[in-house]
């Protein structure tokens, strides 16, 4: 699939079928993640991946999507790690490409995902369970599974997203 099709056939997915995702295959969704740029190439993610049900569902109390957590067989949580950070907006945006790049590899391996925000909410909660040091700030939720569903999506009109063409 050309990666144009990969880009539009992504879609946020919130209901997975009970069939787990092979290692290999999350590896290789990570290694796509870290091929993401970075300002000064400074690779400020970090990840955390639990697939162990008692964690997962430990985790899911700190969002209201705490069934999608559930439900979804594996959860990777993105962190920026501060001591390697350079500039917070900068690091954020690098953080975001690395995302997107995971759900997009992910997709092209026949594996639906949802990025999930709303955890951050309560992300010095998720550090504190996991006995994971400040230094890292949670950034982002993702999680990954198989889904019998297609969900629909939308978006603005082209047009109305340039506010000009200087041809
Ligand atoms: C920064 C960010 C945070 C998001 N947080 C959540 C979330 O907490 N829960 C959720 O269900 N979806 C979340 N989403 C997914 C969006 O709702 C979704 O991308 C958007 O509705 C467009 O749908 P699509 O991804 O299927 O095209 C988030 C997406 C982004 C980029």
């Amino acid at each position: 699939m050309s990666i144009s099709r990969i880009i539009k056939r992504r879609r946020s997915t919130r209901s997975f079928l009970n069939k787990p995702v092979g290692i290999n295959k999350i590896r290789l969704i990570l290694d796509s993640g870290r091929w993401a740029p970075s300002g000064l190439n400074n690779q400020p993610w970090r990840f955390v991946v639990i697939k162990n049900k008692n964690i997962k569902e430990k985790i899911s109390q700190f969002t209201k999507y705490s069934r999608v957590i559930k439900q979804a067989d594996c959860l990777i949580l993105v962190f920026l790690d501060k001591k390697n950070s350079y500039n917070l907006l900068k690091d954020t945006q690098a953080i975001g490409a690395c995302i997107e790049n995971m759900l997009l590899c992910a997709l092209d391996l026949g594996i639906s995902s949802c990025w999930l925000g709303e955890i951050l909410n309560r992300k010095a909660k998720v550090n504190k369970s996991l006995k994971i040091s400040l230094r890292y700030d949670l950034m982002a939720a993702v999680v990954l599974g198989y889904s019998p569903k297609k969900t629909k999506s939308n978006r603005l009109a082209l047009d109305k997203l340039i506010l000009k063409e200087l041809l």
